[in-house]
């Protein structure tokens, strides 16, 4: 079992578009074990986007995540790390596949509506970060009594 953090961006919160992202990871089979919505200050996505510090995207990369609410999601499931990466897409959402979240719903290379870990260890490291209170990923059971 792993967990994951995706993020649905700016331009996913600004076009309406978290119900559909969610209910496509939810309809997978990934369970939802934390959420938030928040303007996330430029600190904290610099520390996020690290490993690409030198590269020349970079303070558009940061410059776009900070410029609108995100929802932060925390997801579980058995590989979920590759399960999200492959509901994701390609990077580039016009090379993405049909049938992908950015293939289906976007256009652009950089505003490409989602984030996924991509290692075992980098959702370590982002889970903690976007996820930093004792309290906020949240284990639970799902229900296999009928309702009344
Ligand atoms: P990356 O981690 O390579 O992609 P992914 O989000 O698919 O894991 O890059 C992080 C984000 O940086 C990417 O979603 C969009 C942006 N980006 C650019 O704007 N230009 C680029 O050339 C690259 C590689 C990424």
């Amino acid at each position: 079992m792993e967990r994951t953090l995706v993020l649905c961006k700016p331009d996913a919160v600004q076009r309406g578009l978290v119900g559909q992202i969610l209910t496509r990871f939810e309809q997978k089979g990934l369970k939802l074990v934390g959420m938030k919505l928040r303007q996330f200050p430029k600190e904290l996505l610099e520390q996020h986007y690290s490993d690409h510090k030198e590269r020349p995207f970079f303070p558009s990369l940061v410059g776009f995540m900070g410029s609108g609410p995100v929802v932060a999601m925390a997801l579980e499931g058995i590989d979920a790390i590759a399960v999200v990466r492959g509901l994701m897409g390609k990077t580039n959402a016009r090379e993405a596949a049909p049938g992908t979240i950015r293939g289906d719903l976007g256009m652009s290379f950089s505003n490409n509506l989602v984030h996924g870990s991509d290692s075992a260890e980098s959702a370590a490291k982002e889970l903690a970060l976007f996820f930093p209170g004792a309290d906020e990923l949240v284990d639970w059971t799902p229900c296999t009594l009928e309702w009344s």
